[in-house]
């Protein structure tokens, strides 16, 4: 799609009234997609027109005399007009984006666009309300190659008094009516990025979040299509909100037939108050559209989180193998087994070693320790220094856990810090995970975090940071009495941009408690998310599946853990956990040291196949393929579509003898391809001959045309469930 993608946006002048030197419409054009924007002067900011491209000659004033409403019985005596605020003084009885006042006044405000700058790729809309003297800027950036739109807005008080933000949604934004299906996602720990597709009815589709993380249980994501919109056609609208914290994600079918879909960061009362001349600055919403299905609009947010969030370095550098220690070691930290672990995973590919919680202060189990960050000379007597030195001595880079918004209170910090703590006055803390969380918007705090994490970073070679979160903030109150959750958050990204800028050669991992904050927000502080807890390779088919809405697969931590899965107590073939894990940025969480040679042999065919694929997994487009529920089916296609991998997993067992056929997307149609089974290795028929031994597939492979792979499709196999076959096609 992007190849083809050499249009750049254009900001058209549609039709200024003669003599008026300002816009009426701001015009923007990707390939397949174009949105108009309605900003006349001293009218409220909306969107005039977003979805399929339109000829260049179609004129935004045609689509106004084209969508002229009329008023009803029984409600205005005219159509109201919608704004990107959806401020209450329009005039709406159902919804409001915004609510603000001054001591009990102001609420009511208007915003009018007084001025709009036009920028390279997209504008800068200002919007006044004299009378309640506020200003609420836009910018607004639409992408001319994949038609990804970028919306923040900041509120600014030009009042004498202060002003009390009670909410604000970044945008309000309409689809059409025939958007009848929304897809939400939705989770618990171990079970992040579940999917839920409800049919949109005659009122409000609302998601709130108020754990202060991004949550297990809300991401912050919607999408829109309509009923028949499937991965590979259909018309759909996604919507992200780039925030690691409380958010508000809702839908409202309007009385009047109009929808709108609105996403905002939640404030906690009193949360945000302005003083005169202070501003607010919402959490980004990035959108797109996609006319042929919900695939095509992932790929649209790959884009966007490749070229807009990701460093260049790390986009530049292949993604390391990794071995993080959580699940073989977990508390028992013994230098010389942790020596071995790594010696053993260097000799299986392994090029980063990660040393996960349980390395500092009297952190020995999880009921101590955090905020100590110092070496714990209990379980390392010589420091860090020798493990370090050993992992990277094997050609590894060293990895390091820290969990710096969180103290335990049987922490040396607590007892020295006790007021450093969110909480409220008189109410007691919720417990969860025996941790309390520190309020990192104090300076002070920050300062001390900051300190002890460079500290570590500065006397060790250390390469990799997983940044860890492991509660809800339930009672976010500072010592002031004030709710902090929003602040938190820009805490936190401050302290991730402070390290990343003392230290850009280091990358650093967002995890919480597994996937509760893996969104885009955090990604423009950091470099990779852990997906999920749950290692259990089964349900891993279906959290990455999940995940890969939004995120491109070298973001998504994926990790092989051990044969039975801790979380599930579930039993799975090395091959299955192999090739679940293959499929993002792959690495290890089992005890190498007790899995069967066989395993291990094995383990490193994986890791070489997936050193071998890497590049093309992790720049290339990915294809969710629509399939029986009994099957997940994928596929990563090279933009020039010199190749592809397609990852089949078997589920669940069938009621049919057989199962469908796998039709390879996004291939050229023109093109030859080979076609070949590269995992497993050991692949044997159930009662053969397939397909797959009659084309020789584990072989040389058999050459087919684009075409045929993608319109006819191969018939699968018969396969055990719990089998994950992994094909590679090439061009010739
Ligand atoms: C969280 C993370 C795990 C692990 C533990 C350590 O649960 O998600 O991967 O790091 O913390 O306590």
């Amino acid at each position: 799609m992007f190849e083809k993608a050499t249009r750049l946006m254009r900001a058209i002048v549609a039709t200024a009234p003669e003599g008026e030197n300002i816009l009426r419409h701001m015009r923007f054009d990707a390939p397949d997609s174009c949105l108009i924007l309605a900003c006349a002067k001293g009218a409220p900011l909306s969107v005039l027109y977003w979805g399929a491209a339109l000829p260049l000659g179609v004129d935004g004033a045609d689509l106004e005399r084209l969508s002229e409403r009329q008023g009803m019985h029984g409600v205005a005596d005219m159509s109201l007009p919608l704004s990107l605020a959806m401020e209450p003084g329009l005039g709406h009885p159902m919804f409001h984006g915004f609510a603000a006042h001054r001591a009990g006044k102001d609420w009511g405000s208007v915003f009018a666009v007084a001025k709009v700058e036009p920028r390279d790729h997209g504008a800068k809309v200002i919007c006044r309300d004299e009378r309640t003297r506020l200003g609420l800027e836009y910018e607004i950036d639409f992408d001319g190659c994949s038609g990804v739109l970028r919306i923040r807005s900041t509120l600014t008080n030009y009042g004498a008094t202060p002003l009390d933000l009670n909410d604000m949604m970044t945008a309000c934004l309409p689809v059409p009516d025939i958007m009848t299906d929304i897809i939400g996602f939705t989770g618990r720990w171990t079970q992040e990025f579940t999917q839920g597709r409800v049919a949109r009815n005659a009122a409000t589709y609302l998601r709130e979040n108020r754990s202060g993380r991004t949550s297990h249980f809300s991401y912050p994501a919607i999408l829109l299509a309509t009923a028949n919109t499937h991965e590979s056609a259909g018309e759909a609208y996604g919507f992200h909100l780039a925030f690691s914290g409380n958010h508000r994600l809702r839908v409202d079918s309007l009385t009047d037939g109009r929808v709108l879909t609105s996403l905002g960061a939640l404030l906690l009362p009193g949360e945000v108050r302005l003083a005169p001349g202070e501003s607010y600055a919402s959490p980004q919403i990035v959108a797109a559209y996609s006319d042929s299905g919900l695939s095509a609009l992932s790929r649209k947010f790959h884009e966007s989180v490749r070229t807009k969030l990701l460093r260049p370095e790390t986009r530049a550098k292949p993604r390391p193998v990794h071995y993080n220690t959580w699940e073989a070691v977990y508390f028992d930290h013994d230098i010389n087994k942790l020596k071995e672990l790594a010696t053993r995973a260097a000799q299986i590919g392994v090029e980063r070693f990660v040393l996960d919680d349980g390395w500092f202060g009297g952190r020995r189990h999880d009921q101590a320790g955090l905020g100590d960050w110092t070496v714990s000379r209990d379980v390392y007597p010589d420091g860090l220094g020798p493990l370090v030195d050993h992992v990277t001595g094997l050609g590894m880079e060293f990895g390091l856990w820290f969990e710096p918004e969180m103290v335990s209170p049987d922490s040396d910090l607590f007892r020295a810090h006790p007021d450093w703590v969110l909480g409220l006055e008189g109410v007691e803390h919720v417990p969860f995970r025996s941790q309390l969380a520190l309020d990192i918007s104090r300076p002070e705090v920050a300062d001390y975090l900051f300190h002890a994490i460079d500290a570590m970073l500065r006397d060790h070679d250390i390469s990799y940071i997983k940044w860890d979160n492991n509660r809800d903030l339930s009672h976010p109150g500072g010592q002031d009495g004030t709710a902090r959750a929003f602040a938190q958050v820009q805490a936190l990204y401050t302290l991730l941009d402070r390290v990343r800028s003392a230290h850009p050669q280091v990358e650093i991992e967002s995890c919480s408690s597994g996937g509760a904050r893996a969104d885009m927000g955090v990604l423009a502080h950091s470099d990779r998310v852990w997906t999920s807890d749950s290692n259990d390779a089964l349900d891993r088919q279906v959290i990455q599946r999940g995940a890969s809405f939004f995120l491109p697969l070298e973001v998504l931590g994926c990790h092989i853990g051990p044969a039975k899965c801790h979380v599930t107590g579930r039993r799975l073939s090395m091959e299955m956990r192999a090739a679940t894990a293959f499929m993002g940025h792959m690495g290890l969480e089992l005890n190498l040291l007790t899995e069967r040679a066989a395993d291990l042999d094995m383990l490193k065919n994986a890791i070489d196949l997936h050193k071998k694929h890497r590049a093309l997994l992790h720049t290339g487009d990915l294809y969710r393929l629509d399939s029986a529920p009994q099957l997940i089916a994928s596929g990563v296609v090279a933009r020039d579509k010199s190749e592809a991998i397609y990852s089949l997993a078997y589920v669940a067992s069938d009621a049919k003898v057989l199962p469908g056929r796998l039709k390879f997307d996004g291939l050229d149609p023109e093109r030859q391809y080979r076609l070949q089974l590269i995992w497993p290795t050991n692949w044997q028929a159930v009662k053969g001959p397939s397909a797959i031994e009659t084309l020789n597939l584990t072989g040389k492979g058999a050459i087919f045309s684009g075409a045929a792979l993608m319109h006819n499709g191969l018939q699968l196999p018969h396969a055990y469930p719990e089998t994950c076959l992994l094909f590679h096609v090439a061009a010739i």
